[in-house]
């Protein structure tokens, strides 16, 4: 049995309709390590991240993506859940009729070892109890949605997190308390990629590893040097 998880990318290309959005990136993601991707608006951070969930609008036009051996090209979305990948949405829907806390203990409940109370979560995360029973994201502001997407992590478990700016829309003190989350997350094992266009994040959580992604393609990968770099200079440090 293989002891430690790993997503394995090689020279993915994603496609909409027929355009090439994204690639070729190249990426392997260990158990419990942290990785930024990190690149301007618009530069197919998302793209790249809905292909490896398998969203189908997200054509994968070239190479391969793999989870622990397992090739996840040929898995529809919901079994690329089940074989250990989590994708928290930038923009995540508004679902009426299903509560936080159904929600959550359905996600919880297929996991041996995920918390069964989200009530003792809430505080560390500046939540009120009444967030559990108000429906998954209707009507919450940007950061109730990312902190949303948070515990539906903490309840699944995964191996490999992709987090889709997880840090948009969140006060320092939020952000904070987000870091400490993925932190303990990536502690327990599971292996991190976390997106953002702001290095705001990674001052509070320093990743392990650090991707640039400009206009689609890979244009750095390496260590917290290149936060450095794009402190100093910005995105156009990166241009070629
Ligand atoms: N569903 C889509 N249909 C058409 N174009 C898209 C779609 N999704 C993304 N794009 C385009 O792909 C490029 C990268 O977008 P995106 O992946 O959202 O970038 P980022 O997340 O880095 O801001 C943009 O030019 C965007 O307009
Ligand atoms: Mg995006």
């Amino acid at each position: 049995m293989q002891e430690i998880s790993m997503l394995e990318i090689h020279e993915l290309l994603v496609s909409v309709e027929e355009r090439s959005i994204a690639g070729p990136v190249s990426l392997a993601i260990g158990a419990g390590e942290i990785h930024a991707l990190m690149g301007p608006n618009g530069s197919g951070k998302s793209s790249l991240a809905y292909a490896i969930a398998g969203h189908p609008e997200y054509h994968i036009t070239n190479g391969s993506a793999a989870l622990d051996d397992i090739n996840l090209l040929e898995l529809s979305p919901e079994k690329r859940a089940e074989a250990g990948l989590f994708l928290s949405f930038q923009e995540p829907p508004e679902v009426g009729g299903v509560s936080m806390s159904t929600f959550l203990q359905m996600i919880a409940s297929v996991h041996e070892d995920s918390p069964k109370d989200f009530k003792s979560i809430l505080p560390d995360i500046g939540l009120h109890d009444n967030f559990l029973q108000r429906f998954l994201n209707e009507g919450f502001s940007g950061g109730e949605k990312k902190k949303s997407e948070l515990l539906q992590l903490i309840a699944r478990k995964p191996k490999i997190a992709i987090c889709d700016e997880i840090d948009s829309g969140l006060d320092l003190d939020a952000l904070k308390s987000v870091a400490e989350i993925l932190r303990g997350e990536a502690k327990r094992g599971t292996g991190l990629l976390l997106i953002s266009h702001s290095p705001r994040l990674f001052e509070l959580l320093p990743p392990d590893f650090v991707h640039v992604l400009l206009k689609g393609r890979l244009v750095a990968s390496g260590g917290t040097e290149i936060l450095e770099k794009l402190e100093r200079g910005g995105y156009k440090e990166f241009e070629v």
